[in-house]
């Protein structure tokens, strides 16, 4: 793509990639263990699946909404350096605690969880873009390796921590999780002399040209309003996006014919094509964007976003085909759920990684980790989001359900794209790409 990244690029790499892979393993059997019965060779929680469900709902969402409180340690007393290290020392703990088969114990895994990503996820992403100076163009291409990264720990985890859950008991899966975390902490302390002073922590009289409490300029105010605008197209983003754990999940299950060769594959598998694909398609993506700016067409972050939101709703289109074709009570292709989440896929990758970048370019110095939280934190309403448009379903049906986040997605792209131009002047420059490949 450009040229080489920076030292540190694979530190953080790795330290994220295993902290996925201790999140999504842990969340892959969450709702499985709660919904097990006491009794028998694996016990679980006994809960119903509506309980199960309401408390997977607030975990995902208060995971991201965490990142809040994580920024403002990062920004106001740790540095992001520290406050990642602390971050992976709560979640291991977390994971840890889940091992242990007691009930006190899982509520406190979960709020040591909790407290650990949102002190983790959004810091980690800012240290990123601390890599890369101002203007060079390596940046998103940087973003998109570190997310290739995550979903390395996102496709493997749910398989790895999946089976030891379910096989072997619920509380050494768990336990795997922990030990993803602490493989990232190896890593992330062993890689600390290539980190230099990317994530230090900078007391805003440091910060050149802020004085200490003086108000943002008027630039710096545009900036902000650009990227509170670009947290509200996340919310509807992941609002349709995470249907894949929820409604998608129920409906391969129940609607979807997944015999191949003979053999029916399990729901849950499904749900790491997602990341594979991220994985497959994610440099094939980012180098269409690449390609577009060498051209002398710079994408706004936003254009990409709003291009992003259409081609993800798309995807929902490719269900609507799936809920035609099953009717009410037979089956749809396969190839209809996989074209869907290869559109989501593509969409995702015109958003996610972009919208990471786009952050630590846009946010005011001084306030970059809670920006950071912030945008996490809309992520986590995304996921909210997802869990209530998902219940609609329940009554509304499936096929207006898919058929109407796709439309809906389709007008808001559309609307975005109308406005974008305005929006990019906003940016003040800050969008423009300078060719310095330092
Ligand atoms: N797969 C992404 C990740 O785990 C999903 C996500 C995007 C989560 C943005 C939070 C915020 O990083």
């Amino acid at each position: 793509m450009t040229s080489r990244h920076p030292k540190g690029l694979p530190i953080l790499f790795f330290t994220e990639m295993w902290e996925r892979f201790s999140f999504y393993g842990m969340r892959a059997i969450l709702v499985l263990y709660l919904t097990q019965e006491t009794l028998g060779s694996n016990p679980g929680m006994g809960w119903t699946n509506t309980e199960a469900l309401a408390l997977y709902g607030w975990y995902t969402m208060l995971v991201y909404v965490m990142s809040i409180p994580g920024g403002i340690i990062a920004d106001r007393w740790l540095g992001q350096k520290k406050t990642v290290f602390l971050g992976g020392l709560l979640i291991a703990a977390g994971q840890f605690s889940l091992a242990v088969n007691d009930v006190t114990m899982f509520y406190a895994g979960l709020v040591l969880l909790i407290t650990g990503v949102g002190c983790l996820k959004p810091n980690i992403s800012t240290m990123v873009g601390g890599l890369y100076k101002e203007g060079d163009s390596r940046r998103d291409s940087g973003f998109i390796i570190f997310y290739i990264g995550i979903n390395i720990g996102a496709a493997s985890a749910p398989l790895l921590v999946g089976y030891v859950g379910e096989e072997i008991g619920w509380h050494y899966g768990f336990g795997l999780a922990g030990i993803g975390m602490i493989l990232g902490q190896v890593v992330y302390i062993w890689g600390q002399k290539h980190l230099k002073e990317v994530g230090n922590f900078v007391p805003v009289k440091k910060i050149e040209g802020t004085k200490k409490n003086a108000p943002l300029t008027k630039i710096e105010k545009d900036r902000v309003i650009v990227l509170l605008i670009s947290f509200i197209i996340v919310i509807v983003f992941w609002g349709a996006y995470e249907q894949a754990g929820g409604l998608m999940n129920l409906y391969t299950k129940e609607k979807i014919n997944r015999i191949v060769f003979g053999y029916e594959i399990p729901a849950s598998l499904f749900q790491s094509v997602p990341a594979f694909f991220v994985i497959i398609f994610g440099t094939i993506v980012a180098s269409f964007w690449a390609k577009r700016n060498l051209k002398g067409k710079e994408s706004s972050s936003l254009f990409k976003m709003a291009i992003g939101t259409i081609v993800m709703g798309t995807g929902f289109l490719m269900m609507s085909g799936a809920a035609l074709e099953a009717g009410d009570s037979g089956k749809a292709m396969l190839i209809w759920l996989i074209l869907s989440y290869l559109l989501q896929v593509l969409g995702e990758l015109s958003i996610s990684p972009v919208a990471l970048s786009f952050i630590t370019k846009l946010a005011p110095v001084k306030y970059a980790s809670i920006m950071m939280g912030i945008y996490f934190a809309a992520t986590g309403l995304g996921n909210k989001l997802a869990g209530l448009v998902g219940q609609l379903a329940q009554n509304a049906g499936e096929l207006e359900v898919f058929t109407g986040i796709f439309i809906f997605c389709l007008l808001f792209g559309a609307l975005l794209l109308v406005f974008f131009k305005k929006l990019k002047t906003l940016t003040h420059g800050a969008e423009d790409t300078v060719k310095n490949d330092t």
